[in-house]
């Protein structure tokens, strides 16, 4: 009986300390990507950052990694109709275009078959690849590299490693 008069207590204690909390967050500005302006008001709009369109493929963060495109991809129609993404990247056409060509995984099916055609898993192209913008980072990203990680922690450099030893 004690202990269940506790929590209840407890319970009361956190929840009032957590509706303070919550009080005082919302009398603040609480910032976050929009900037300082109040919520009751429209912050002015940046403009839209150019598209990056250089055509020089990006290295990737880590393997599994979907590579961003490095053109840009306005007015690219992908639908039930078509997709001009596969005109470039698709098997029969990367001799004419010189585009990647989608790798082995685009046809495989669930249970990791080749099929002879883009997999349906697969056709939606913007929903793994983006292109990519000329702006700030929103928030800071403290992501590392494995090949850093590997240095730091063994003293090995994986890119060494690779190259020939003379
Ligand atoms: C007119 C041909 C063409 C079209 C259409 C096209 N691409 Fe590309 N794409 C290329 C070429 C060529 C490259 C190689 C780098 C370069 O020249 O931009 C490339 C590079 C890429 C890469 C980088 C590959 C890597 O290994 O780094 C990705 C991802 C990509 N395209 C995705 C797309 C997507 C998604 C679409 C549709 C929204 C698309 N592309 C439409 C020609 C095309
Ligand atoms: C479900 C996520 C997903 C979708 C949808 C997807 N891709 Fe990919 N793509 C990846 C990943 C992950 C990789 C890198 C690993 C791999 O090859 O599977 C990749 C690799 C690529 C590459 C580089 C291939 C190479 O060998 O260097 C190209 C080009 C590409 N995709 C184009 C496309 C195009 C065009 C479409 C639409 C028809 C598409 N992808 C749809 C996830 C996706």
């Amino acid at each position: 009986m004690k202990t269940r008069a506790l929590g209840t207590l407890a319970a009361v204690i956190v929840a009032g300390a957590m509706a303070i909390w919550m009080t005082a967050a919302l009398a603040q500005n609480i910032g976050g990507t929009r900037g300082p302006t109040p919520l009751d008001q429209n912050a002015a709009q940046p403009p839209i950052p150019a598209e990056v369109n250089d055509d020089v493929r990006r290295g990737r963060a880590y393997p599994e990694q979907p590579p961003v495109i490095p053109h840009t991809i306005q007015n690219y129609e992908i639908s039930l109709n078509a997709n001009k993404c596969l005109t470039c990247h698709g098997r029969q056409f990367t001799q004419q275009s010189q585009a990647p060509m989608i790798s082995v995984t685009h046809f495989m099916g669930r249970d990791d078959q080749v099929l002879a055609t883009v997999s349906a898993r697969r056709f939606f192209c913007t929903q793994c690849h983006v292109p990519q913008h000329d702006a700030k980072p929103l928030v800071e990203n403290n992501f590392r590299d494995i090949d850093s990680l590997i240095l730091t922690q063994t003293g090995v450099d994986p890119k060494q490693a690779v190259r020939r030893k003379p």
